[in-house]
């Protein structure tokens, strides 16, 4: 059952120096209890993407196309105090660096509480008691007396964890996760993981996991979007991402991975690619890997190429997929 589909989603933004087109057509779904990750080099737009399914990008110079519709019913139709109702109950995000940070005035204990009464009728004390089980919920030890603690007396990983105890305090049914494990080192990374993997099994959400590392895919991920210059370009499962790269794209970032490391969840950044990442500035119709692609043809900058089934389940923008460096 799909719980999320996102359909042509593009974002721009205007700014002073022009128009950026940080998402440009992006589509993909998202079944119960399904984790999918969202993969591709800093600026490909996985932020906005992130950003822009709850509605957070509240400016008025965004432009935003396409549609999110949750189970079924097409967001862009609520208001904002509906869309309010909607952000934290049925779709949470949880940030790197987070914005809606943790004020260090109160306790944490209070942070929580609040939340939980925000969208559900519980007393004080209820609401406590809902607090300890989602301290436990997220690993953290001794629940009960860490809800009096300050922000600043936890670590950072201690922190992350209280971050997601607030983003699933209401049982959303869709989680997006933001880079959530990338300033965190590798223990406490795996820990994280680790609660994903249970709110998925125990409580049936799904995730969308924004990550700089194929370790994390290869981990925990079901399927794999990967993203360049502000367009899936392949989208496949987690297993086929590492045993049938079809993108030249994706073949590059797999490039300098040793296979065996990765499928033991050993933790790699992407590679580089050689060239550069293209300005967000215009959205011509071609592909924009072809300068640094080592199979491109004249046809590659003709017209751009659409995701199309390679396998089973399996879809890739590009006209030349499959194995092999060559054309
Ligand atoms: N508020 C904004 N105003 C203008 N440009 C933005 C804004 N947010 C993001 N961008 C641009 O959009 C592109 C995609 O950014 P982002 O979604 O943050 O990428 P990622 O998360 O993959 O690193 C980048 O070129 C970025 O500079
Ligand atoms: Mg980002």
């Amino acid at each position: 059952m799909r719980v999320l589909d996102v359909s042509h989603l593009r974002v721009e933004f205007g700014t002073e120096d022009g128009r950026i087109f940080a998402v440009k057509d992006v589509s993909f779904t998202l079944g119960r209890g399904e984790i999918l990750a969202l993969v591709g080099e800093s600026g490909c737009g996985k932020s906005t993407v992130a950003m822009s399914i709850p509605r957070l990008l509240g400016d008025s110079n965004v432009t935003i196309g396409g549609s999110v519709r949750l189970n079924g019913a097409d967001l862009s139709s609520l208001n904002e105090k509906e869309m309010q109702a909607v952000r934290g109950k049925d779709i949470s995000v949880v940030f790197q660096e987070p914005m809606t940070s943790l004020n260090p005035a109160y306790t944490i204990g209070n942070q929580i509480a609040e939340v939980i009464r925000q969208h559900q009728k519980l007393s004080r004390q209820a609401a406590k008691a809902r607090a300890i089980e989602l301290l436990e919920l997220v690993g953290i030890p001794d629940a009960a007396r860490r809800l009096g603690a300050f922000p600043h007396e936890l670590s950072g990983g201690m922190r992350q964890r209280v971050m997601i105890a607030i983003a699933v305090a209401c049982d959303p049914q869709v989680l997006i996760a933001d880079e959530p494990t990338t300033a965190l080192d590798v223990t406490i990374q795996a820990g994280i993981l680790d609660i994903f993997r249970r709110l998925r099994d125990t409580l049936g959400t799904s995730i969308i996991l924004i990550t700089h590392d194929l370790g994390v895919v290869a981990d925990i991920a079901d399927r794999v979007a990967i993203m360049y210059a502000g367009r899936i370009v392949e989208l496949c499962s987690a297993q086929d991402v590492f045993s049938l790269p079809s993108h030249p794209y994706t073949r590059g970032l797999l490039g300098a991975l040793p296979a065996r490391a990765v499928m033991q969840g050993g933790r790699r950044r992407l590679t580089d690619i050689p060239g550069f990442v293209p300005p967000p500035t215009t959205d011509p119709d071609e592909c924009q890997f072809a300068p640094r692609c080592p199979r491109a043809t004249a046809e590659c900058i003709i017209r751009r190429p659409a995701l199309e089934l390679v396998a089973a389940e399996h879809e890739v923008a590009c006209y030349h997929p499959g194995p092999g460096d060559t054309p």
